[in-house]
């Protein structure tokens, strides 16, 4: 990938010029028609072959490709009055300036796994934006260096890395159809991070578009705009373009392992032991914990599956499994003996791990066979469900009483429809200071909670089911603020106004939550580097008043 800083590119020199005139201009038009008129007329490339509207058979299809929460893939849902496919950066300039003049908002789409839709969902007219042309990769195994288009996945990097080297790696998510951008630019958190921090730890340059259609790179666009979209969110500043990395350390054979206890097994104590071993152990060592209801049936009671009056049994009671899933970055033998001395209430046994490779373990993690081959990273046909999910931040041990009370919020949802999962920090992560980037999660913090229900069904009881989850557990996290993960992003925590301006008071509501006092210096970022709140969307940074 050529990395030229044209920061004007002649055209676009015209084409600004052209915007702030038409700043001016009170009569502006919402008509998708002359949007794409606009795009045509402005590119000096074939811009209609990237361009779908509703008369294009493709258009469903296109949209419909990255939405990965299905809550948003109803009729009901606002569409784009066209999506873009940009296969040149220049196009993304020519939609910016165009979005200016017919005052249409544009959202920017990578992997699709936003939280709340907002790559792809917006309550005014708006354009997708979508990435997905642009995702090449270049790896420098000598450098450990990667150069990454902003369009691709997290499955496609780790593809390419492990192409040119089985020592190296990338400290991003579990979930390979997942976006680079959307990561990296929320922080991104993975099974490295206690040894390397996040993702957005281990970033070394990037290339963005900003509000004025310049192309900028760390150099030029200077180290505050650089700090604010490594953890801020890129969406409220500008599209990245590519992102230059850093590539890790890790060995050739790792050790994941996995086991899972009940109610009746001690989970309870176990799982209070966990909360204070897990962000202690050595930075080689992570652990999580996904915690959810299960059918069991009690030990000397047989297997019913018709009950006497002919309607299917329940297959015994319900309980809760509380299931430890880790890797470890070395040999089984060695991670046994550690566990047994540092978690002996655990009782991890050698039949709960496996020696794999480092990518094999990538593909398990990914919910692939430890036998596929690695060649599934590449599928962005993502596995879909509807929900809707919450994070919370664990600072000291909850009591028993306060674990046995969350059973019984978990025991009123069927099996298979929450995920639910305590993910340990430590390690790095609490070693890098709070204002190193935007995401402020460091020292102090035990864990990150995180809280998922399907909300396909009966919809509203879903999701009033996960608003009681999270009101019951309130005494047991961060409070002033509490704290949330961005990347986890939840629009219950508060709204920008679809139109005008939000306060910055209204702001820091939610703001403080995902960024505490980091909030401050984005917003005063914001306000320098686009202050028309061009780049906006229902949580975006908004500029001072
Ligand atoms: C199944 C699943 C597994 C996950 N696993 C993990 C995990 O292991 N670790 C973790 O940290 N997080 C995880 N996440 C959360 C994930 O990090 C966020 O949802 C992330 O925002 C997704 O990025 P995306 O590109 O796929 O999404 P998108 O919906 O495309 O984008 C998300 C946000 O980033 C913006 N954006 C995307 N591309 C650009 C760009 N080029 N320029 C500017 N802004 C851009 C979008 O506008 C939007 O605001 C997971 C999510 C899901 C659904
Ligand atoms: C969508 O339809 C328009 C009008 O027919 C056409 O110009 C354009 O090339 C089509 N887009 C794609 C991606 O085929
Ligand atoms: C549960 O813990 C107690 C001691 O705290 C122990 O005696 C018992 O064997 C454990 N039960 C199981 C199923 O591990
Ligand atoms: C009960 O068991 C049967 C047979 O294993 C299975 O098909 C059915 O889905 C189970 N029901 C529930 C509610 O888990
Ligand atoms: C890609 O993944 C999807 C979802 O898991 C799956 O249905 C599909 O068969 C996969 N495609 C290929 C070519 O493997």
């Amino acid at each position: 990938m050529k990395i030229s800083v044209c920061s004007m590119l002649s055209i676009f020199c015209v084409l600004s010029l052209l915007s702030f005139s038409s700043a001016a201009n009170p009569k502006k038009t919402n008509s998708g028609q002359d949007f794409v008129q606009c795009l045509i007329r402005s590119s000096s490339t074939s811009i209609s072959k990237v361009i779908y509207t509703s008369e294009n058979s493709t258009y469903t299809s296109v949209l419909k490709f990255s939405i990965n929460n299905l809550r948003f893939d109803t009729p009901s849902t606002p569409k784009p009055i066209v999506i873009v496919k940009p296969e040149a950066e220049s196009q993304i300039q020519t939609v910016i300036y165009c979005c200016k003049k017919h005052d249409i908002q544009m959202r920017i789409r990578g992997g699709g796994h936003d939280y709340e839709g907002q790559s792809y969902v917006a309550q005014v007219p708006f354009v997708v934006v979508d990435m997905i042309n642009l995702r090449s990769i270049e790896v420098d195994p000598v450098k450990a260096t990667a150069w990454v288009q902003a369009g691709a996945t997290l499955g496609e990097l780790y593809y390419r890395i492990a192409e040119k080297s089985n020592t190296l790696g990338f400290p991003a998510g579990i979930w390979s159809t997942v976006g680079v951008s959307g990561l990296v630019s929320g922080g991104g958190y993975g099974t490295l991070r206690r040894k390397y921090g996040l993702a957005a730890d281990n970033v070394l340059d990037a290339r963005l578009i900003d509000a004025n259609g310049r192309i900028l790179d760390r150099k030029s666009m200077g180290e505050d705009l650089f700090w604010a979209i490594r953890g801020g969110g890129a969406s409220s500043f500008g599209v990245i373009l590519s992102w230059k990395l850093h590539l890790v350390s890790v060995p050739k054979i790792v050790t994941v392992f996995q086991t899972a206890r009940t109610l009746e097994q001690n989970a309870t104590e176990i799982l209070h032991r966990w909360q204070t071993v897990a962000p202690r152990l050595p930075k080689d060592v992570e652990m999580r914990v996904a915690v959810n209801p299960i059918w069991t049936n009690l030990p000397n009671e047989p297997q019913k599956t018709v009950q006497d009056d002919g309607t299917p049994s329940l297959n015994g009671t319900k309980t809760v499994s509380v299931n430890f899933i880790g890797q470890f970055l070395g040999r089984k033998e060695k991670l046994l003996s550690m566990m047994n001395k540092r978690f002996p209430e655990l009782g991890l046994e050698a039949e709960s791990c496996f020696e794999v490779s480092y990518i094999q373990s990538v593909l398990l993690f990914s919910l692939f066979q430890a036998t596929d081959s690695p060649l599934g990273l590449l599928n962005r046909t993502a596995y879909k469900i509807a929900f809707k999910a919450k994070s919370d931040y664990v600072n000291k041990p909850i009591p028993k009483e306060g674990l046995e009370g969350l059973w019984k919020v978990l025991l009123e949802q069927e099996p298979g429809r929450t995920n639910f999962l305590l993910t340990s920090y430590g390690g790095k992560m609490a070693e890098i200071s709070e204002s190193a980037i935007p995401f402020p999660h460091r020292a102090g913090t035990l864990y990150m909670m995180y809280m998922r229900v399907r909300t396909d069904g009966d919809t509203s009881d879903s999701i009033k089911w996960i608003r009681g989850l999270y009101k019951y557990l309130t005494p047991y996290v961060t409070s002033n603020p509490r704290t949330a993960y961005l990347n986890y992003n939840d629009l219950d925590l508060g709204l920008n106004k679809p139109h005008g301006k939000t306060s910055y008071k209204q702001a820091s509501i939610w703001g403080k939550k995902y960024f505490k006092n980091n909030f401050d210096r984005l917003v005063i970022i914001k306000s320098i580097v686009d202050p028309d709140n061009f780049f906006r969307h229902e949580q975006s940074i908004p500029p001072f008043a």
